[in-house]
């Protein structure tokens, strides 16, 4: 065995101990309250890459800092740039979670902790594999950069503006994106697409202030009956969106993908009771589970905040009300267009007697990347190699906004891929990460650089 992955063998409880380490620290990147615990683990990830031997610095932003190291001691021969998000989601409810979220620790196999899959588990696989060549006096057979970001859980506006004016710096020949997963357990996956995304929220505004219901109720507005016939208006019965020219640009899958996606191991029954849990799937007629949520663009409410939400009864009419709405998109879709056509069609909903007020959060594009490119294909191999069963290609219906602009912008061929698995409960209680996946995941970046090195 080579040196690096026989040190990365060795050294399976460090590693572990140190992602716990890093799984303390409740970098939430959404709350204000907790951005000062954001920023230490960025100042974390910044010593921890400067101790093992990178030259590694912590970039500030008009949001979260950026985290940056690189070694580029392998003149002549292909840069990779890897991306992790060392942000987490937040994690309410807070009861249904087994031990607390930022007490990681191990239970038949997992390591459960808010951030332990989706990203610090995924990206910390990099930064050992990393470590296993400086340790071992290995030279590593590519040159790395390195950029790890705390916002991609909010939407990744100053990795944005980073990549927009740094492209030089950034300069590669490939992309490894550690944020994506496996297939199934024991089966390595390549995602070759995700999903873009426009978030939004709308606000509709009725009377002037709360109403009592009986004294008002037959001439006051209600918000929420105006918001229930706005959302009912958006869809059919048959899960098809409703607004005009909201479909215009989507570009179905290539046959062949798709022919891939009928030879994966995937069974809606077992699906549906594993991890939906509903009585039913739902969804567009026409279109197979996969194909719904890795190539069809979808719409869906979050929340409706306002209104009278506490214990008991109140007799009101709210004033206001609003629903988090956002769009899951496809290629050739485009976010800001998406959004004009989603704004139109609202406001074209609003029943009479009330005001709409519609905002835009954040917006990414979806990609799709081609299983003939060589890094790709490197990556088939690296995981097939490590995993010992044969990668597959699948896509997402998650969103990693940066990716658009490491395809679009930097031009970079760009591999996702991660060692999540389907059960890892991200952005929902007991999150978890599979160790074995953890460590062989390892001994993947090890080969995925290997074969890269050897291009
Ligand atoms: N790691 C996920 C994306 C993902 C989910 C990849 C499932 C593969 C399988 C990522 O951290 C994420 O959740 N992104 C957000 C981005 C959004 C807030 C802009 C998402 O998709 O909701
Ligand atoms: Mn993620």
């Amino acid at each position: 065995m080579p040196i690096p992955a026989e040190f990365a063998r060795a050294h399976r409880a460090q590693f572990e101990a140190e992602l716990s380490d890093l799984l303390r620290i409740p970098s939430i990147s959404t709350l204000a309250a907790n951005r000062g615990d954001v920023q230490a683990a960025a100042r974390w990830l910044t010593d921890y890459l400067g101790k093992i031997g990178l030259a590694s610095e912590l970039i500030s932003t008009q949001g979260h800092p950026l985290v940056y190291a690189e070694w580029t001691g392998a003149p002549g021969r292909p840069t990779v740039l890897c991306y992790g998000h060392y942000d987490v989601q937040p994690v309410d409810p807070l009861d249904l979670w087994t031990t607390p979220p930022f007490e990681p620790v191990v239970r038949a196999g997992s390591l459960f902790a808010r951030g332990a899959a989706d990203d610090k588990g995924q990206f910390f696989t990099i930064i050992a594999a990393i470590r296993a060549y400086l340790e071992t006096k290995t030279p590593l057979p590519a040159n790395i950069k390195l950029l790890i970001e705390g916002e991609e859980e909010s939407g990744g506006a100053s990795i944005e503006a980073f990549v927009r004016d740094h492209g030089d710096r950034l300069r590669a020949d490939a992309a490894l994106v550690l944020d994506a997963g496996m297939f199934a357990p024991g089966i390595p996956a390549v995602t070759l697409g995700l999903r873009g995304i426009v978030m939004t929220e709308v606000e509709v505004t009725g009377a002037a202030r709360d109403l009592h219901s009986g004294q008002y109720g037959g001439v006051a507005p209600n918000p929420f009956v105006a918001l229930a016939e706005i959302i009912a208006g958006l869809k059919d019965p048959h899960g098809r969106i409703l607004i005009p020219q909201f479909y215009d640009r989507v570009v179905p899958p290539h046959p062949d993908e798709e022919a891939g996606w009928d030879r994966l191991p995937f069974d809606e029954e077992a699906f549906l009771h594993a991890e939906i849990g509903a009585p039913a799937l739902v969804g567009e007629s026409g279109y197979t589970a996969l194909e719904r949520m890795w190539a069809r663009p979808t719409l869906d409410v979050h929340g409706m905040p306002g209104g009278f939400t506490g214990e008991g009864s109140k007799t009101v009419i709210p004033a206001k009300g609003s629903a988090k709405i956002s769009m899951r998109l496809v290629p050739e879709q485009d976010p800001a267009e998406v959004f004009r056509h989603f704004e139109a069609h609202v406001r074209h909903l609003t029943p009479r007697g009330t005001r709409v007020h519609i905002r835009r959060y954040h917006g990414a594009a979806p990609v799709v990347m081609s299983p003939a490119l060589p890094a790709i294909a490197a990556a088939k191999r690296a995981l097939t190699d490590a995993f010992g069963r044969d990668a597959v290609f699948v896509r997402t219906g998650g969103s990693i906004p940066i990716v658009a602009d490491f395809i679009g912008r930097l031009g970079l061929p760009t591999v996702i891929t991660g060692w999540t698995l389907p059960d890892a409960n991200l952005h929902s209680p007991d999150e978890k990460l599979d160790l074995e996946h953890f460590h062989t995941g390892i001994q993947a970046v090890i080969r995925f650089f290997e074969e890269m090195g050897a291009a």
